[in-house]
């Protein structure tokens, strides 16, 4: 039987050449975010904190496919991800961030200004508090699209409010319509979701220093990888792509 490991990375070398490549052969983003994408890089210590701009490729292929018109990002940062987003869906259609940070809100909200983008909404807070109090808001039409990538530790929260407050027939007032997205970043953490053993060189050695790491995330993120793929409701593919992307599609 054929396994499903890919021979694509026989090294360091060579899997950047792929990743070029690849990235080369997909559908190029606009300039002006990759421009954004490269000035918050030159000038942000945490600007690792953004999606790749062939993930970015990725999540507009994504969003196109199934003609997404709303999307739900959860961790913002400058706003990069939901610049992505918002060229994804065009002008008529919107984008809500979640942000816990004021200071990172602040400046995402400056950047929208700055190039012009008007179909991005920034709510700043927690959003272990803000995620389950917007179905009671956001009463026109639930979301098409919910894209992850706050608190690893807060993965299996959010994961249980989407399937809580997206129940059919709940009609307008569901987070998630039926056949809509669920899309999560970081699922794999460098592997050592998967193996955390001293096989793989990253255990053991310091993470990525986020704001918000906790040494809770491995277990959370595994949490929540178990519970999607456990959901009667959800139809998974996990990606070994990036850091890990998990899809999800909600079912009913
Ligand atoms: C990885 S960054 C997001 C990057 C962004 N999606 C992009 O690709 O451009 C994660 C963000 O989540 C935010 N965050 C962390 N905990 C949060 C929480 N409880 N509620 C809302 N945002 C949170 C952090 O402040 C940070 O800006």
């Amino acid at each position: 039987m054929k396994s499903g490991t890919s021979p694509l990375y026989p090294n360091q070398t060579v899997a950047e050449r792929v990743s070029q490549y690849s990235e080369e052969h997909s559908t190029a983003l606009p300039g002006h975010i990759t421009e954004l994408h490269s000035r918050v890089e030159q000038t942000h210590a945490r600007a690792n904190y953004m999606i790749s701009n062939f993930q970015g490729q990725l999540h507009v292929f994504l969003a196109r496919t199934i003609g997404a018109r709303r999307v739900l990002e959860i961790g913002s940062y400058m706003g990069y991800s939901a610049m992505v987003w918002a060229h994804a869906v065009g002008p008529e259609g919107k984008v809500t961030g979640l942000e816990a940070s004021e200071e990172y809100a602040a400046r995402a909200n400056e950047m929208f200004e700055e190039q012009g983008i008007t179909n991005v909404e920034i709510i700043q807070g927690d959003a272990l508090q803000t995620l389950p109090r917007l179905s009671s808001l956001q009463l026109a039409e639930p979301y098409d699209i919910i894209f992850i990538d706050a608190q690893k530790s807060g993965y299996p929260e959010y994961l249980r409010v989407i399937l809580e407050q997206s129940a059919p027939g709940a009609g307008g007032a569901r987070l998630l319509r039926a056949g809509g997205l669920i899309v999560a970043d970081n699922v794999l953490r460098r592997g050592l979701v998967a193996d955390d053993s001293e096989d793989n060189p990253w255990a053991g050695g310091p993470g990525q220093a986020s704001e918000y790491e906790t040494n809770r995330d491995l277990e959370a993120i595994r949490e929540f990888n178990d519970a999607v793929v456990r959901s009667a409701r959800l139809e998974c593919v996990l990606l070994p792509l990036f850091d890990g992307v998990g899809l999800a599609r909600l079912l009913d």
